[in-house]
């Protein structure tokens, strides 16, 4: 990848809030790049946890519809029965409860994005309609005759293999070939660990900032052992743990052992699985701590709960998840590419591969970026994109921030985003 792209690429990284050093989703962000513009559909495949969404919100941000809503549909949350309805709308009387005409979010979404989530749980009798919606750019209300063409882009995720749905005929073969043209596939983070260290320094500054916490720190080794679970749940997996991490332990510099603390225990290294790990812990203290740890993960089934609460309206918020974090990958347009030995699966390697691997890791260091001098210039324009992602692009608010005026403001976006063509 030549050196142009990959600064266009981590500028897009820093715009969009999207954490990495990975060579895969450098290549996932270049497509994106190359089709932005475009109104061709997106189909995204991923585990669960792996970004699906902060990449749709992404792509949207950076296409010409930004100024227009994306509307984010669950097609597995919502009732078959009313799916068609609430994608497409209906006429008054045309079922029984219809009192009043309902624009769909097709409708909602024209001139916008609409992200259909879980694309894979979307059933056959709603997947015919979708197929003549995507050919023909006009929906038709439950209960109307008539067409209305509609401008939307479609983007649409799944974590279940869209051809093992096909095959056991629950996804039409059409509509899958037809959805299938640009497929950005999300690695898992196992399959990334050079991820790992970035965004954990990112979710702990995150949450050290929001919750004023003085965090303490953590050893290479801590790091280490972070890279080496298998993280089935992604992204989110992390992001859960570290906050757990970051609010507990906030006085300890955490250690591989306080880090195993937070990983459930039968997934931890395979190889000492069943070894009692000590924790120097009194029966009391423990006892405090899973409490605690229940309290921590209540509250943020309770976030995500106020979230999909609130995606009932269906929009995505502008905001995302990064409104109040501070971005400690400030440093992330500087990284350099990628050095070290990734995505090969553990379980495919020898115990020397692994060895002299693990070795290699060790000789990276989680804040020898962070010692980088940059330019300044670089770094005012990092600034003016965070201030803008924390504002929801308005840029009044991010002039105040920022403590220049709009007007400079102005001038500096026009600049870069010439520059950036
Ligand atoms: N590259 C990244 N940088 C920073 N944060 C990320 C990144 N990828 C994912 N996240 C965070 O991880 C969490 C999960 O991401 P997201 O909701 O987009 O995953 P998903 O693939 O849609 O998951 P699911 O299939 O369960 O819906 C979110 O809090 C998101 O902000
Ligand atoms: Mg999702």
């Amino acid at each position: 990848m030549n050196e142009e792209k990959l600064k266009q690429i981590r500028s897009f990284q820093i715009r969009h809030g999207i954490i990495s050093r990975s060579p895969l989703v450098a290549k996932i962000i270049g497509t994106i790049l190359e089709i932005a513009e475009t109104d061709i559909s997106v189909l995204i495949t991923g585990e669960s946890g792996t970004g699906k969404e902060v990449f749709a919100q992404a792509l949207h941000n950076a296409s010409k519809r930004k100024n227009n809503k994306i509307i984010a549909v669950n097609c597995a949350a919502i009732p078959e029965s009313i799916l068609e309805s609430e994608l497409f709308g209906h006429e008054k009387g045309s079922f029984t409860g219809a009192q009043a005409q309902r624009k769909g979010y097709f409708e909602m979404a024209d001139g916008g994005t609409i992200f259909l989530d879980e694309i894979g749980e979307m059933p056959l009798s709603v997947q015919v309609k979708f197929l003549r919606v995507l050919e023909t750019k006009e929906i038709m209300r439950v209960g109307s005759e008539q067409s209305v063409k509609i401008d939307v882009r479609i983007v649409a995720a799944t974590n279940i293999p869209l051809e093992k749905a096909v095959a056991k005929g629950k996804f039409r073969e059409d509509l899958f070939y037809r959805l299938n043209t640009i497929r950005l596939k999300l690695p898992p983070l196992r399959h990334r660990k050079e991820d790992i260290p970035l965004l954990a320094d990112f979710f702990i500054n995150s949450f050290a900032k929001q919750n004023d916490i003085d965090f303490t720190g953590m050893t290479k080794e801590a790091y280490l052992a972070l890279m080496e679970y298998g993280w089935q749940g992604n992204v989110r997996e992390l992001k859960n743990v570290l906050e757990s991490v970051t609010v507990l332990e906030r006085n300890n510099l955490v250690t591989p052992e306080i880090v195993r603390n937070y990983l459930p225990k039968d997934k931890i290294f395979s190889q000492n699985a069943n070894l009692p790990v000590h924790t120097g812990k009194s029966p009391e203290q423990a006892e405090r701590e899973i409490i605690y740890r229940m309290l921590l993960s209540l509250r943020s089934e309770i976030a995500e709960i106020k979230s999909l609460v609130l995606k009932k309206e269906s929009v995505i918020s502008q905001e995302g998840d990064f409104s109040t974090a501070i971005v400690p990958f400030s440093n992330l347009s500087n990284l350099p590419e990628i050095n070290l030995p990734v995505a090969t699966p553990s379980e495919n390697r020898t115990k020397e591969e692994e060895i002299s691997r693990l070795q290699d890791l060790s000789n990276f260091s989680v804040i020898s970026d962070a010692e980088d001098v940059r330019p300044i210039d670089e770094l005012i324009k990092d600034e003016i994109y965070k201030a803008l992602r924390i504002t929801n692009q308005n840029r009044r608010k991010a002039s105040k921030m920022l403590g220049i005026s709009e007007r400079t403001l102005y001038r500096k976006i026009d600049e870069y985003e010439k520059n950036d063509k």
